[in-house]
């Protein structure tokens, strides 16, 4: 067991949406009885409502500190007596970082290495880097990723996030540092920040605008389930192996197009074979780099009992309630 459920973990990045939604996962849904300290720089990308459940429990401290700030960390890290560190924290938008690169080199790589020098301090401390499909670049027609593909990252976020995965690695070679590695697929779910495919899609939905596409759309995904997401990586902390890298996979695998459409379909309640594409879709130039296929494969974490619970039907019915609640409670769709 690499953490225990009465461990102290340090979460960076908790205030992001699968930090978040795995913050409660870890309160709601588990039988982990330590306690979570929190930090977050709150950037634009962080919702401080997404942990309004967890802010009375005496187990849950949040800061609002940047991961660079290694005095602090290296305290933080000693005063709560820490466990173990999950590493959230990151810039994660790929159409910005083909804007400005350098933020990402600075957070995903410089901030990674400042977290290892932390904890190279106090190498009692478990590392758990959360990683990307994304630093396997882009697979052709067919094929899957697995733990031990060549990485070739296409987007400058995508080799940030490369470049912080192998100083992990290289911290556990060289310093024996403890370490795990999880490679998740896309993630979609509640308190998704809007630059992202499907609050995006959502948005210009109940803004009556037609929603955006790249190019053709034909480019393939897979998704999971944010609380699915949460699953697979509290069972990478509690039952996996020191030094292993897991993939992390969903359910299902669509085209863009595909699931532009379903959100129409669920939004509209209209069948998918019914849609008029043009009445509702533009195709938009398509983004530079734009990889075409991930698929991984996600053996080694089911062989330690993970499955995901929530197909993409389910999980697209409760994304799209949560946002017209939440986000979108007096607006109406009608289409365009
Ligand atoms: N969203 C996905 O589909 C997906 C898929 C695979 C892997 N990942 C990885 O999962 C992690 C979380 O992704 P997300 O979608 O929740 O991201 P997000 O953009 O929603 O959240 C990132 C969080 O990190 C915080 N942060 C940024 N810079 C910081 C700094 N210097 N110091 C402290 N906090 C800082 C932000 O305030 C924000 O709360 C990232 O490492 C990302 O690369 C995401």
């Amino acid at each position: 067991m690499l953490v225990k459920k009465s461990a102290n973990l340090l979460i960076t990045g908790g205030s992001g949406f699968m930090g978040s939604a795995f913050i409660r996962f870890l309160f709601e849904q588990t039988d982990f009885s330590g306690r979570v300290i929190n930090v977050d720089l709150l950037t634009y990308a962080s919702s401080k409502r997404s942990l309004a459940s967890c802010e009375s429990s005496p187990r849950y401290t949040f800061y609002q500190a940047n991961i660079h700030h290694q005095a602090f960390i290296e305290e933080l890290l000693l005063n709560h007596e820490i466990d173990a560190v999950i590493h959230f924290a990151a810039e994660t938008h790929v159409d910005r970082s083909i804007q400005h690169p350098e933020v990402f080199v600075d957070t995903n790589i410089r901030g990674t290495f400042t977290l290892l020098e932390c904890i190279r301090k106090y190498p009692h401390i478990h590392f758990h880097q959360i990683s990307t499909d994304e630093v396997f670049g882009s697979l052709g027609e067919g094929g899957t990723f697995h733990e031990h593909t060549p990485y070739r990252p296409s987007s400058p976020y995508a080799a940030s996030k490369a470049a912080s995965d192998h100083l992990v690695s290289s911290y556990a070679k060289t310093y024996g540092l403890s370490i795990t590695i999880s490679h998740s697929v896309n993630n979609y779910g509640p308190f998704q920040h809007r630059e992202k495919l499907i609050p995006c899609m959502l948005h210009k939905a109940f803004q009556n605008k037609k929603l955006p596409l790249y190019g053709s759309g034909q480019q393939e995904r897979s998704w999971i389930y944010v609380d699915d997401h949460a699953f697979a990586l509290w069972t990478i902390l509690t039952k996996g192996e020191k030094g292993q890298a897991y993939g992390i996979c969903g359910t299902d695998i669509f085209t863009n197009l595909a699931v532009v459409k379903k959100i129409l379909s669920t939004v509209l309640d209209v069948p998918e074979n019914q849609l008029d594409e043009s009445a509702y879709i533009s195709h938009i130039a398509d983004r530079p780099g734009h990889d075409f296929r991930y698929a991984l494969d996600g053996k080694k974490l089911h062989s330690l009992g993970y499955k995901p619970k929530i197909d993409f039907a389910e999980g697209l019915k409760k994304t799209i309630s949560w946002y017209k609640k939440e986000r979108y409670a007096n607006t109406a769709f009608s289409g365009r």
